[in-house]
């Protein structure tokens, strides 16, 4: 039976790849002995967006900072959603390493040019973490990891800030640094999900969100980034897919298209850090609780 399609994820922001290089290591990914060849990097990105467009996606481009290499993992700038009238309002990143927060800086200039109400929940160290890349709207919450980047305390100012219902998941995994390492919604009931990047009661809680999960074995997502995908309705635009995998989506009716972003691996991100989706309604994809309420595991 063919479920209901993830209405969002049809439209993105993504930063071109000016200027990206691996100049600190702040995740067990990074070794600055380790350079990305920028030209190759350049065309893998080019083919990424163009791939996306392919799909059906609008993809919108914001220039990179030079003095910003992991700007191109534009997941982690902000928050965007559409609010009852339509209007765009984000939430900006609070990047829990200093290196990356002048990013925030030039995003929240480029969304309030192109007609977004920015704000923050913390700024240049001041106030609680929060990084985009660990937050989805599925199901009707804001499912957010929270541990090695995005901090608790910033699960209630979200919370509060959107109106919406946030269920926190505690990340243990020090290479899972982010929720969209270890967890990738498919459409409305089936994600794939590695529920070692969590500790055992979040990983508990997150199988029993997901009614029809693809478990990834710890090695399957830290190895092949596959989790870190993106789906434009039934198709799922993926750095790498484990056979089991594709077998499991196909008989699902999804189709599977591979990218390689190899270079951007070297950062540690791969095609959902490297996308940002810019389509998340409020009222439709997540449910308006006014005041805002966290649940955490
Ligand atoms: N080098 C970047 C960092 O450590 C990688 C970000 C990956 N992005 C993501 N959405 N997981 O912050």
């Amino acid at each position: 039976m063919m479920e209901s399609e993830l209405v969002w994820g049809r439209h993105y922001l993504a930063v071109e790849p000016t200027a990206f290089r691996v100049e600190y290591a702040i995740n067990p990914f990074m070794d600055v002995e380790v350079q990305p060849d920028a030209a190759l990097a350049f065309r893998q990105w080019h083919e990424l967006v163009r791939v996306l467009r392919e799909c059906g996606a609008r993809v919108d481009v914001l220039p990179q900072r030079r003095d910003a290499p992991d700007m191109v993992y534009a997941m982690n700038l902000g928050l965007g959603v559409l609010d009852a009238d339509g209007d765009r309002r984000a939430v900006l990143s609070h990047m829990r390493y200093a290196e990356r927060r002048m990013e925030t800086r030039s995003a929240e200039r480029w969304l309030r040019e192109h007609g977004w109400a920015t704000s923050v929940v913390g700024r240049d160290g001041v106030g609680p973490h929060l990084e985009a890349g660990d937050a989805f709207a599925w199901r009707g919450s804001l499912v957010v990891g929270y541990g090695p980047r995005t901090e608790e305390l910033a699960l209630k100012h979200v919370a509060a800030e959107l109106g919406v219902r946030v269920q926190g998941l505690k990340i243990a995994h020090p290479g899972m640094y982010h929720l969209d390492l270890a967890f990738c919604p498919l459409d409305a009931r089936r994600a794939l999900v590695c529920p070692d990047a969590l500790d055992a009661t979040s990983a508990a809680a997150l199988l029993d969100l997901v009614p029809e999960p693809i478990v990834l074995t710890e090695e399957e997502a830290l190895t092949t980034f596959c989790a870190n995908s993106v789906v434009v309705g039934r198709t799922v635009v993926m750095p790498a897919c484990p056979e089991r995998v594709r077998r499991q989506l196909e008989e699902w009716g999804f189709t599977v298209r591979v990218v390689d972003v190899g270079e951007f691996h070297k950062g540690g991100g791969s095609i959902r850090c490297l996308t940002n989706p810019v389509d998340v309604a409020l009222g439709r994809d997540l449910d308006v609780v006014p005041g805002g309420l966290v649940e955490l595991a």
